[in-house]
């Protein structure tokens, strides 16, 4: 994949952007933290889904790729515990950050990550490391969404759902593109029964509806007030969510934005995600071709001021 930065090795270090050049009120410090202590029970792999390779070479280590060429500064990576060397081995050469183990839930290994990165990053970037092709030009695209002193709590990557949406008794297989099926009802529907299949309670108006990636991005103000939620207890399995109960309970003010995503951000989760993908990238590479129709990225040139280096909007949190 192009845009990679020089192959410097796995260098623990704490993790901010490098300020901006080109400013008018300072530079506004990115922070980006990769959350990849998933399972991966799901994908049927023996290893920590991070570290299960995509053409030759570690989803990790593409989903690194991607936020350099976007202009991201090195990440903090959230490995699974007891795993950190193995994650280290898997960062294709990439610098990172910090690796930090991370915890039981998606939103306590976000908390380990934001808790490694230095304390005057401003906006944090929160990615899977389960999208490995996320286009650089999404990711910067949410950066860019939330100004520090703006009136964006947060941002995301999202695009329309295409199909009709049914809710359904559980959820339905999903059929690999080379011929296998995974997930609920899949092995009846393979043996071509129906007595084991999920079934219809309703359609869902899908108006209006996005699935919703990421990197998911805010303010280093509004996600440490979302972090503290949870140790409230509050719990959930996006990052967004979070904000969107303190915005719905009063708590916080602004706007939570999505900005145009990508198929190509598919995550992998079964399977035939990673068949899909690994069909995907035979063919193009994200880092050099703009796939999502004007949403992908053509990588800053070197030098050039990404998202990484963009100027102060105002003072103050979001
Ligand atoms: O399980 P799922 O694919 O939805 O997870 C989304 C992302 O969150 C993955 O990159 C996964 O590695 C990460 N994750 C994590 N810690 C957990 C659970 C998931 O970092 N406890």
């Amino acid at each position: 994949m192009s845009g990679s930065p020089g192959a410097t090795g796995a260098t623990p270090r704490r993790a901010a952007a490098e300020p901006g050049r080109d400013t008018r009120r300072g530079p506004v410090r990115i922070g980006a933290v990769v959350v990849a202590a998933g399972s991966g029970d799901r994908l049927g792999a023996s290893t920590p889904k991070a570290l299960v390779e995509l053409r030759g070479r570690s989803l990790l280590a593409h989903t690194l790729a991607g936020l350099a060429a976007a202009g991201l500064p090195p990440a903090v990576v959230v490995h699974t515990p007891g795993a950190g060397a193995a994650f280290a081995a898997a960062t294709g050469g990439l610098p990172v950050a910090a690796l930090v183990p991370g915890g039981a839930t998606r939103t306590a290994s976000v908390a380990a990550g934001v808790a490694a990165l230095d304390d005057d990053v401003e906006v944090v970037a929160v990615h899977d490391a389960a999208r490995p092709l996320t286009p650089p030009g999404v990711i910067a695209a949410a950066v860019e969404a939330v100004p520090v002193g703006g009136d964006v709590l947060a941002a995301a990557p999202g695009i329309p759902v295409a199909d009709t949406l049914k809710r359904t008794t559980r959820p339905a297989g999903d059929r690999t593109p080379t011929g296998g099926a995974v997930g609920g009802g899949a092995q009846a529907a393979v043996r071509g029964g129906g007595g084991d299949l999920p079934e219809v309670v309703a359609t869902v108006d899908r108006t209006g509806m996005v699935g919703i990636q990421t990197p998911q991005v805010f303010t280093r103000r509004v996600l440490a007030t979302a972090l503290r939620a949870v140790a409230e207890g509050r719990e959930a399995t996006d990052d967004l969510a979070l904000v969107e109960e303190l915005r719905d309970a009063g708590r916080l003010t602004g706007r939570i934005v999505v900005v145009p995503g990508s198929v190509w951000s598919r995550k992998v989760t079964y399977r035939a995600d990673l068949e899909l993908l690994e069909l995907l990238a035979a063919h193009a590479d994200p880092g050099t071709l703009d796939p999502g129709g004007g949403q992908g990225g053509v990588p800053p040139a070197p030098g050039a001021a990404g998202p990484a280096g963009r100027g102060r909007d105002g003072g103050g949190g979001g």
